[in-house]
């Protein structure tokens, strides 16, 4: 059944990739179509974090689908190498996650008990354990709390790599041009683009923060995806790097491979304008410098700007469409599209390939937010 399935994946980012990956990977038939090039959107903005106990600091959902994706990385990662032939740079370094005040301190102590509890490592140091871990860190740090497991991935190298492997193992990679809208013909859906149209027996629209402006028939509303901006620097480092990505309330910092640094990220709700702002660059320069004094003699390389796709709940919509059958959602990653993009791919292809519906899909399913 598999070989003769014809997907149409709609997004070239990080997800839309690892979901053609995934369905070439499996025997499935696919196209992947974007206006962009491969990894263009938000995912070239990504400094690729991978921290699920940063991001979720509570039960639910976010940190269940999260902490599952991050267990499917090393597999993931190895594989997408492996069949594209690239160098994919991945590393769990760990996060420490620094408290600049008190009460801070006490968050990472609830956070700590609930590691504790689903048996995740985690350790409280106090500031000179936290200077000791991180000797460029501020004097005036409290504290912090560290988490070996986390880490990160070159995030356009990932997906790069997903495309390239996709390709190999038989996927289409096209430049579909504007894609506008979905919608039925007989046995098949119709991808209608801006350069003509495209038939698949399936769609997966993973459109990121543009999916909400595709038309879907029958659907009376469009998925609640909105653009919120974010803005991050690239630097390049004098001396002793970091050892580990660092967190603090204010922004975090990535240590390269290559001896640059990452600062991320602004919070912006911009609508759909994708410019970097002197704002943005000043706001993370002085978060980062608080931070780690020393960025101060970093040389600047550039600023990226992304736009992450974020819903009302700020969950990923994952699954099937009840109004347009063979259509399916992947989108709406807020935070996450990196560390969620194999745990998404798998999702989507147990549905497509299995009709299978994992369980915890059952808070990713685009019906939360109406008919779709
Ligand atoms: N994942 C971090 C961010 O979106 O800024």
């Amino acid at each position: 059944v598999a070989s003769s399935i014809d997907i149409a994946v709609v997004g070239a980012g990080v997800v839309g990739c690892a979901v053609a990956y995934e369905l070439t990977r499996r025997g499935g038939s696919v196209q992947l179509v974007d206006e962009r090039p491969v990894g263009m959107g938000a995912t070239q903005a990504s400094a690729g974090v991978l921290a699920p106990y940063i991001e979720a600091r509570a039960e639910g959902p976010l940190l269940d689908l999260t902490a599952r994706s991050l267990a499917l990385f090393d597999e993931f990662v190895a594989g997408v190498a492996a069949a594209s032939g690239s160098r994919v740079e991945y590393r769990r370094t760990g996060t420490l996650d620094v408290a600049m005040q008190p009460e801070t301190m006490k968050q990472f102590g609830g956070l700590a008990a609930l590691l504790a509890k689903r048996g995740v490592e985690a350790e409280m140091v106090d500031a000179q354990a936290a200077r000791s871990l991180e000797p460029h860190l501020a004097a005036d740090v409290v504290g912090g709390l560290l988490i070996p497991s986390h880490g990160f991935v070159a995030a356009s190298e990932l997906t790069q790599a997903l495309a390239v492997a996709a390709r190999r193992l038989g996927a289409q990679v096209s430049d579909s041009g504007h894609v506008c809208r979905i919608r039925r013909s007989g046995d098949s859906l119709i991808v209608e683009t801006s350069r003509g149209n495209l038939a698949a027996g399936r769609v997966v629209l993973a459109a990121g923060s543009w999916t909400g402006q595709i038309d879907v028939d029958g659907s009376e509303r469009r998925v609640p995806v909105r653009p919120v901006r974010g803005q991050l620097l690239h630097l390049s480092w004098n001396g002793a790097m970091l050892n580990r990505v660092t967190w603090s309330e204010r922004c975090y910092l990535v240590p390269w491979g290559d001896g640059t640094l990452l600062v991320g990220a602004t919070v912006e709700e911009a609508g759909f304008n994708e410019r970097t702002t002197v704002a943005g660059v000043r706001d993370l320069i002085e978060a980062a410098s608080e931070l780690v004094p020393h960025v101060w003699t970093a040389g600047f390389v550039s600023a990226r700007v992304g736009l992450r796709p974020c819903t009302p709940d700020e969950l990923p919509v994952i699954g099937p469409s009840a109004c347009l059958p063979g259509l399916l959602y992947a989108t709406g990653h807020y935070r996450n599209g990196v560390l969620l993009a194999p745990l998404t791919a798998k999702l989507v292809a147990d549905a497509i390939l299995d009709d299978r519906i994992d369980p915890v899909m059952e808070a990713t399913l685009p019906q939360r937010f109406g008919k779709l």
